[in-house]
């Protein structure tokens, strides 16, 4: 690729950057007791609209022994409670390239060092990023960290590389040591997010699905299916929410896709031992000899 292409594409994953530092700073003014879910959810993907992104995937928001994957039905009257711990997980593109970040809000003040566990493992991980370092080695540091703050790391739950429209493209960035790393090399650009749990340290799946994408494009004949993939189509196999589609004979439609093998689903992810989950997370540019945050002020 040449040098003056690579550049303006690193330039494009700033911007998003940019933006959702702006949108993530809004937004954990307003995660208080009694605020709606949903009211959160859209003020996120509308305000990374307003600033010229779009969401990379819908505004995640996990809470308690959730650890990934929940964001608001259409209509939701869900409201934070006293004693939440919140995780908003949030991502902008532009023109395909993404920029993912999280963080941790502890409603009722009792979990701090809960919280500060992913975000310790996430600010040592960063510093020993660079051109070379190998995801096993991240992955250690992680693990480490967080054992040390007394909590335990999700050991199914990892970061990932980014992509143009894949927003979650290889590699894998574990939460512990092992064995199979790969070695990172300068301009790559990965999400790195900690998890942690005073549960057993593992997430499975629940019913609940509110996040889908297009897996694999195929013909399909029912009227409603063709119009719900005519819809899906413009997020270029990103994940969108369910509340974000014509609602109009919606679950017959998703029916037909999910059973054609067109759509991915998203369940909720919770931990195990309804553990209660910290998570924290910047995307960063590898360099020769350190990172660049693209989704932090202080950039390196
Ligand atoms: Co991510």
């Amino acid at each position: 690729m040449e040098e003056e292409e690579l550049e303006q594409i690193l330039d494009k994953y700033r911007a998003a950057g940019r933006i959702l530092i702006e949108v993530r700073e809004g937004v954990l003014k307003l995660v208080k007791e009694g605020e709606s879910l949903l009211r959160v959810a859209e003020f996120v993907e509308s305000g990374i609209a307003a600033k010229g992104g779009e969401p990379a995937f819908p505004c995640n928001i996990s809470r308690n022994e959730e650890a990934a994957h929940a964001t608001p039905s259409v209509n939701d009257a869900t409201v934070f409670s006293a004693d939440d711990v919140v995780k908003i997980d949030l991502g902008v593109h532009i023109d395909g390239y993404i920029a993912d970040s999280a963080v941790t809000v502890d409603l009722s003040g009792e979990h701090e060092e809960l919280v500060r566990a992913s975000e310790m493992a996430l600010n040592e991980a960063i510093k020993i990023i660079h051109d070379g370092v190998t995801t096993s080695e991240i992955g250690e540091v992680i693990g480490n960290t967080i054992k040390e703050c007394g909590y335990k790391p999700i050991v199914n739950l990892s970061g990932h590389g980014l992509l143009r429209y894949d927003s979650h493209a290889p590699p894998t960035i574990p939460n512990v040591r092992y064995e199979q790393g790969v070695r990172l090399k300068a301009n790559d650009v990965i999400a790195i997010e900690p998890f942690a749990t005073d549960g057993g340290g593992k997430v499975v799946e629940s019913g609940n699905v509110e996040i889908y994408s297009l897996k694999k494009e195929k013909p399909v004949r029912m009227r409603e299916a063709r119009k719900l993939l005519g819809a899906i189509r413009k997020y270029k196999g990103l994940p969108f929410a369910r509340r974000w589609l014509p609602q109009e004979r919606l679950n017959l439609a998703l029916r037909s896709l999910k059973s054609a093998g067109i759509l991915r689903e998203y369940p909720v992810l919770k931990e195990e031992d309804k553990g209660l989950v910290s998570q924290a997370e910047h995307t960063v540019i590898i360099k020769e000899d350190g990172c660049e945050i693209i989704t932090a002020r202080n950039r390196v």
